[in-house]
């Protein structure tokens, strides 16, 4: 994992996460194989995103011996996805941590405003004491992102990090500015926002692409 020119933000470098990446971007690749791979990627993400869980040491039986071992410490983590595209990129990672909580959050934008409007929230009670990690594929404009997050700190939510597959620089930008105690991690940074608000060279709609809907 690199840092790059933004502070708190990880590009994920891995050839399996860079190959995968590439594979979902092509105009191609059909809405069942776009699925898949984004599972796969995803899970890919999470291992990465976890990396600097904490341990504690327990007592345990072998079939052999009593032997002191690793156990991931504290409550079990939460995932948060931002409906609907979040929800491609949250089986992956429940392969890697079955465990976790999980928490929805949906957002839309209200046409004449612009601004994000809440009309789904489910969360387990204890977030405070969660490392909650709230996921969406695409970072573009920010705001869904950062007002998902701001709802989180508001509910008592401390300890965040947000997960996506692809950011814009106008979008991260936003983001860290709003909430620079979150850290964010992307397989890609791409070079901008258009004026419909698609990343380019991006991957076309994310949430299109997963379900099938265009
Ligand atoms: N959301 C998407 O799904 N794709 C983009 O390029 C931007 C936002």
């Amino acid at each position: 994992m690199n840092p790059v020119m933004f502070s708190g933000v990880t590009v994920v470098d891995h050839p399996l996460v860079q190959h995968k990446l590439t594979l979902l971007r092509r105009r191609e690749t059909t809405t069942a194989d776009f699925r898949r791979i984004a599972r796969e990627m995803s899970l890919l993400m999470a291992y990465e995103v976890t990396r600097n869980l904490v341990l504690e040491t327990i007592i345990i039986e072998t079939p052999l011996e009593t032997m002191e071992a690793p156990t991931l410490a504290g409550k079990k983590l939460c995932f948060v996805p931002i409906l609907r595209a979040g929800n491609g990129i949250l089986d992956g990672m429940l392969d890697l941590v079955p465990s976790a909580r999980v928490g929805h959050i949906g957002l839309y934008r209200d046409p004449g405003t612009l601004v994000p409007v809440e009309y789904y929230l489910k969360l387990p009670d204890d977030l405070a004491e969660r490392l909650v990690i709230v996921v969406d594929p695409m970072l573009a404009t920010g705001h869904s992102a950062s007002a998902a997050v701001a709802r989180l700190k508001e509910v008592g939510a401390t300890q965040i990090l947000f997960v996506c597959l692809l950011a814009a620089p106008e979008g991260l930008a936003l983001f860290i500015g709003e909430h620079p105690d979150v850290p964010v991690f992307t397989a890609a940074v791409d070079r901008e926002l258009d004026e419909h608000g698609y990343i380019r060279p991006g991957l076309g709609d994310a949430g299109d692409r997963l379900f099938g809907t265009k």
